[in-house]
């Protein structure tokens, strides 16, 4: 029999949420970031499965991008972070990408170039990661306009703290877009967050990430009570059970000591399937449908679990994340998000993918 060790991805409830994304931004388009191999869900399944309702994908590399045109995606795709180098904007010509400039010198490769791009100017809004101050947009717009490459120029910027409903910083980076309404330029500000929670930064285009994967965008709020579907299930086997005695130990380090007759079942996932070496004691693990707590430290191959108060016999499926145990829940054990939980899976892990 082989490895167990699988993620079983719903393509129908990630259909679900892209959804749940346009009836939050009903007046905006809505380009699903698929960036990251879909945030770990596998890039071309996770298009193929949004492509007949989606507006287009954001990616943040050409490398990306390039992957989705070979693999027969059509729809307009954007690339997050633009060009590395000045051939990369010959392949966005080629290729029909739409690009952020985030610095002056991408927009110098673009000197002497034919074609029909679409231009994302990316605003500082505050953030002061990637863009260009307000005060240097207007500027850049006329020479943008004036390139024989450039088709269309319109703004995009992203927030810093979109994941704390309310924070102030949320309304000072909207401002700094809102300052450039004159120039009527069409807008994208909003990520998963900003979608759910602040109606007012829809714009012309909003960019959904993790809430297409049915994880929670919002700090403090489940992701079922956002009416967000799970889409990731990841789930192994019990590949052995152990009965010990009060005071002997399991796994590496001792780290886990009894104290007192522990019923120990072993489940093949291990921070070499991307399971999380991080994760605490007493992390939750599903298995056969009852939740017991993660003892011991996390191997390359197996975790512990003490199923002392459950029904587990050998070959029992263990769900780690998923249907029936929130991956947000589980990130906060492992002091991290779902985003990372997501990208982190190995190439050991099998996909599966229902919903075709
Ligand atoms: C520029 C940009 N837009 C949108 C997104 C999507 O964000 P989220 O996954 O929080 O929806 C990201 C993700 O990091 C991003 O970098």
């Amino acid at each position: 029999m082989a490895r167990a060790t699988q993620a079983i991805i719903n393509l129908h409830a990630l259909r679900e949420n892209y959804q749940l994304a346009k009836k939050c931004a009903a007046n905006s388009r809505a380009y699903a970031v698929i960036k990251a191999n879909a945030y770990g869900h596998g890039v071309l399944p996770v298009a193929n499965a949004l492509s007949a309702m989606a507006d287009g994908f954001a990616v943040a590399c050409i490398e990306e991008a390039l992957e989705l045109r070979q693999g027969g995606i059509l729809l307009p795709i954007l690339v997050l972070e633009g060009a590395m180098d000045e051939q990369e904007c010959q392949v966005a010509l080629d290729l029909d990408l739409e690009l952020v400039v985030h610095q002056s010198q991408q927009v110098r490769w673009l000197d002497n170039k034919l074609g029909s791009l679409r231009i994302w100017i990316k605003v500082d809004s505050g953030m002061h990661r990637l863009g260009f101050a307000g005060t240097e947009v207007p500027a850049l717009v006329s020479e943008l306009r004036n390139m024989a490459c450039v088709s269309q120029v319109q703004l995009l910027s992203h927030f810093a703290c979109a994941d704390e409903v309310g924070h102030p910083f949320n309304e000072q980076q909207l401002q700094q877009i809102q300052i450039l309404s004159p120039m009527k330029l069409p807008w994208s500000m909003s990520n998963s967050a900003a979608i759910l929670s602040m109606p007012e930064a829809h714009g012309d285009l909003v960019r959904p990430g993790l809430m297409l994967f049915g994880a929670s965008p919002l700090s403090g709020r489940a992701a079922g009570d956002l009416q967000l579907a799970n889409v990731m299930t990841l789930q192994s086997r019990v590949i052995a059970l152990h009965a010990i005695g009060a005071g002997e130990s399991v796994g590496y380090g001792q780290a886990f000591v009894a104290k007192q007759d522990t019923s120990i079942a072993v489940v093949a996932i291990g921070y070499g399937d991307g399971y999380p070496r991080s994760a605490r004691p007493g992390t939750p693990v599903v298995i056969a449908g009852q939740e017991c707590p993660l003892v011991g430290r996390v191997s390359m191959d197996m975790i512990t679990v003490d199923v002392s108060r459950c029904q587990v016999k050998l070959g029992d499926t263990a769900t780690l994340w998923g249907v029936g145990l929130s991956v947000d829940e589980v990130a906060k054990c492992c002091a991290t998000l779902s985003y990372e939980l997501f990208c982190q899976l190995t190439q050991r892990v099998k996909f599966q993918y229902l919903g075709r």
